[in-house]
């Protein structure tokens, strides 16, 4: 056996049943070390993972956590809010029975996002008025700003002594004062400083000075199997061209591998995930949109609703020149086809295909008005949904290995 380092990628704008996919691609196989890892982004994230009749909303923990045995890795491109993060283990202990703490390995590098943060979000939104990018408003771009701009604090401070914690929070108050207008009242610095100093009782012992020195342990015996997790998707990405409606990571693969430290050159897999659709939460073009009772039907039927926000999601087609593009970009190797059951009804299922004078092109493939809906293999799917997956492999020449039928984590047809 050797190790494999696999990453499961968004293609679109997030929320592609990244979640979900990654929950069942950690589970623990054969590998004598199982690692599911978070290396971008923060609260923004939404993760939704059904499994055993439970459904479990998480932002932060990598979705291994609900497997007994994985070990959890929050990476250095993170900022991580922890109030959250501790709320997210307690909630995995009560309910799915297994302590995600006891497996827990964050990077000292990984940077503290703060109530303040959240505030900066929405003061720095309210200013911009009409053109508001809709972010999530988990502080994520002041978060990240504030390590731009070499002043955050990072997981390695909660090793400071109490006192000495505390004089940095302060000081970081200052500056969300000075830089974004944001005055902290004393009752939200005073829990702030009391989940700083609960998380220094509980999480001090989880932080990793030296990735390296983990990474290098874990990949010793060739016995590992490391899943990276994606935050957000590729049209989302800081430097992409959707700019600036977008997060502030750079979401690519790339940008993933450098925020785990860990060289891309140990890839053994590239997986690109993407809906049988297309959604979009926040601001922005889309030029695939579509509007009314169809958008609301797909809506209704895919719970198009933000794990993180609650917004409903925007709704379109999906786009094979802008996929294909993802596929090129970031030498994907595999496809996940997400939420093939939603689209069970339609007569027929548009596809963009190109563009002319600015408008999209559609063909219309057909549907195949019949059940999905927990379909595991292949060979059962109806003719029109095995033509309709097809589609998207002869176009961008990649294999669609995994196809979600279902929001189960056992709703899934793998063809790895
Ligand atoms: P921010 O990351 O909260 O600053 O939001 C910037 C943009 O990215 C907004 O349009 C958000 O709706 C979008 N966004 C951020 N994280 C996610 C996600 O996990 N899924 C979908 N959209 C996201």
């Amino acid at each position: 056996m050797s190790n494999s380092v696999s990453i499961g990628h968004g293609i679109e704008w997030g929320d592609e049943g990244k979640g979900k996919g990654s929950h069942y691609l950690s589970a623990p196989g054969n590998a004598e070390r199982t690692v599911s890892v978070r290396a971008l982004g923060g609260g923004n994230a939404g993760h939704t993972i059904i499994t055993n009749a439970r459904k479990y909303a998480l932002h932060l923990l990598p979705a291994g956590c609900l497997h007994d045995d994985v070990e959890l890795v929050l990476g250095r491109g993170m900022v991580t809010h922890l109030g959250t993060l501790l709320g997210e283990i307690d909630t995995v202990n009560d309910q799915a029975g297994t302590d995600p703490a006891s497996r827990l390995h964050i990077a000292a590098e990984n940077h503290i996002l703060f109530d303040g943060h959240k505030l900066a979000d929405k003061e720095l939104e309210r200013r911009r008025g009409a053109n508001a990018i809709g972010t999530t408003h988990s502080g994520i771009g002041p978060a990240i700003a504030d390590k731009s701009l070499r002043v955050g604090m990072r997981m390695e401070s909660l090793r400071l002594p109490k006192d000495k914690l505390q004089d940095e929070y302060l000081k970081l108050t200052r500056h969300w004062q000075a830089t974004y207008g944001v005055q902290m009242d004393g009752t939200t610095s005073e829990k702030e400083v009391a989940t700083l100093l609960d998380a220094k009782e509980k999480l001090e012992g989880k932080i990793v000075p030296n990735m390296t020195s983990y990474w290098r342990d874990v990949f010793k015996n060739d016995y590992a199997n490391v899943f990276i997790e994606g935050a957000q998707g590729y049209e989302l990405n800081i430097d992409g061209s959707g700019y600036p409606f977008v997060t502030s990571s750079a979401i690519s693969i790339d940008g993933h591998m450098h925020g785990a430290q860990l060289s891309s050159k140990r890839l053994t897999s590239r997986m690109g995930f993407m809906k049988a659709y297309t959604t979009r939460v926040g601001g922005g073009p889309f030029p695939t949109e579509i509007h009314g009772e169809e958008a609301d039907h797909i809506q209704t039927l895919g719970g198009e609703r933000g794990a993180t926000t609650g917004r409903l999601r925007r709704v379109g087609w999906s786009d094979i020149t802008r996929i294909d593009d993802v596929v090129f970009n970031e030498g994907l190797d595999a496809l996940a086809i997400m939420k093939m059951d939603i689209l069970d009804d339609r007569d027929v299922i548009p596809v963009c295909v190109g563009y002319q004078n600015g408008e999209p092109v559609y063909e219309n493939l057909p549907g195949w008005k019949q059940s999905t809906r927990g379909i595991t293999k292949f060979e059962d799917l109806p003719e029109n949904a095995q033509n309709y997956l097809r589609f998207f492999e002869q176009r961008t020449g990649v294999k669609a290995t995994l196809v979600g039928t279902g929001p189960e984590d056992v709703a899934m047809i793998d063809r790895r």
